[in-house]
């Protein structure tokens, strides 16, 4: 895991995002790699301001790799843990085996050494990449059972994070916000959520002014899907749904629903095939089963 990169031809910069020619780059390089789209986030009140990109560019301006990090504080079995998370991992193919993507990986885990984070997260669908680092998965899972009785009358609105006040609405609750779970949930990482409202289009952001709250969720037939709630004070599932002003029969709720006032059973979920994992946090596996939600997903 030592040999030396072939960097013939590029250079290497770290902290570039503040140079719009060279996060295009980066947008570029996740579209062509990812197919996603990270270019609206600018318009969102831009980039984790902890992030730091590591890449290597060719001389034409073409992101050839990149790894970023960024502080993503997050609670595990009730403590709170300032973790950092490791991002936008791609090497574009002609630069693939050259060491590109080792060298960027100890790079950031160097920077994320030196800045004394606690423990380091990241999703792949390829764990095999960061076991050699000492990552290891830790397993997720969803909650399903009956949706319980609503409670309480609707009080609905739906929100646009590309409106300015609704996106003012949107960062002064996520400022605010309770960790949805105390076994697993981050507890900042902002532009995480705003970037994940807009990569997936069915899902809704319902603002509920009576419970000060804003509810990312999505209807599949008769069932509710529950992805996040940003709150003060996390309300009961029953308050939500009646907020909301929907009688679905089940519930599928993605994190630990244990400050929902309801419970489901656990069933092991593979968002997207893909792998959480940690490195650095000693100590026991989740206490119980849990998801980070998909809204902080990274
Ligand atoms: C995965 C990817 C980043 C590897 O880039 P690369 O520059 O070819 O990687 P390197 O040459 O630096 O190799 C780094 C190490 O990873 C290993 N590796 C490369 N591709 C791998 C894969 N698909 N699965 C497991 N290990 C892999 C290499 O064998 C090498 O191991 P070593 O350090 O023991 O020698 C690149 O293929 C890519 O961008 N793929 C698409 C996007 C992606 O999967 N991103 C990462 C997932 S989050």
């Amino acid at each position: 895991m030592s040999a030396a990169p072939d960097t013939t031809g590029l250079t290497f910069r770290q902290d570039y995002f503040a140079d719009r020619t060279a996060w295009r780059a980066l947008v570029s390089l996740l579209h062509d790699t990812f197919g996603i789209d990270i270019g609206p986030l600018m318009e969102l009140g831009g980039p984790d301001p902890s992030s730091m990109p590591f890449g290597w560019f060719a001389e034409d301006g073409t992101l050839a790799a990149n790894l970023s990090a960024f502080a993503m504080p997050i609670v595990v079995n009730g403590r709170r843990i300032s973790a950092a998370a490791l991002q936008s991992g791609a090497v574009r193919p002609p630069w693939r085996g050259r060491g590109l993507y080792r060298d960027v990986t100890n790079k950031a885990l160097d920077w994320c050494s030196y800045q004394g984070f606690e423990a380091i997260v990241l999703y792949t669908d390829k764990p095999a990449l960061y076991e050699p680092y000492g990552f290891r998965t830790l397993p997720m899972h969803s909650f399903e059972g009956d949706a319980p009785k609503p409670d309480g009358a609707p009080d609905a609105r739906t929100l646009d994070p590309r409106v300015a006040a609704d996106l003012a609405l949107l960062q002064d609750l996520l400022a605010r916000r309770e960790a949805v779970s105390d076994t697993l949930a981050v507890t900042g990482s902002p532009a995480m959520f705003l970037i994940n409202t807009q990569l997936d289009p069915n899902v809704q952001l319902t603002f509920i002014e009576k419970l000060d709250a804003v509810i990312a969720w999505k209807l599949d037939g008769e069932r509710f899907i529950l992805l996040d709630v940003l709150a003060p004070s996390i309300p009961s599932l029953a308050a939500i749904l009646g907020g909301l002003g929907i009688k679905p029969s089940r519930a599928e709720i993605l994190f630990n629903p244990e400050k929902l006032g309801w419970n489901g059973a656990p069933l092991p979920s593979s968002l997207h095939g893909t792998h959480f994992m940690i490195r650095g946090l000693d100590g026991p596996e989740l206490q119980a089963p849990a998801m980070l939600s998909p809204m902080a997903d990274f």
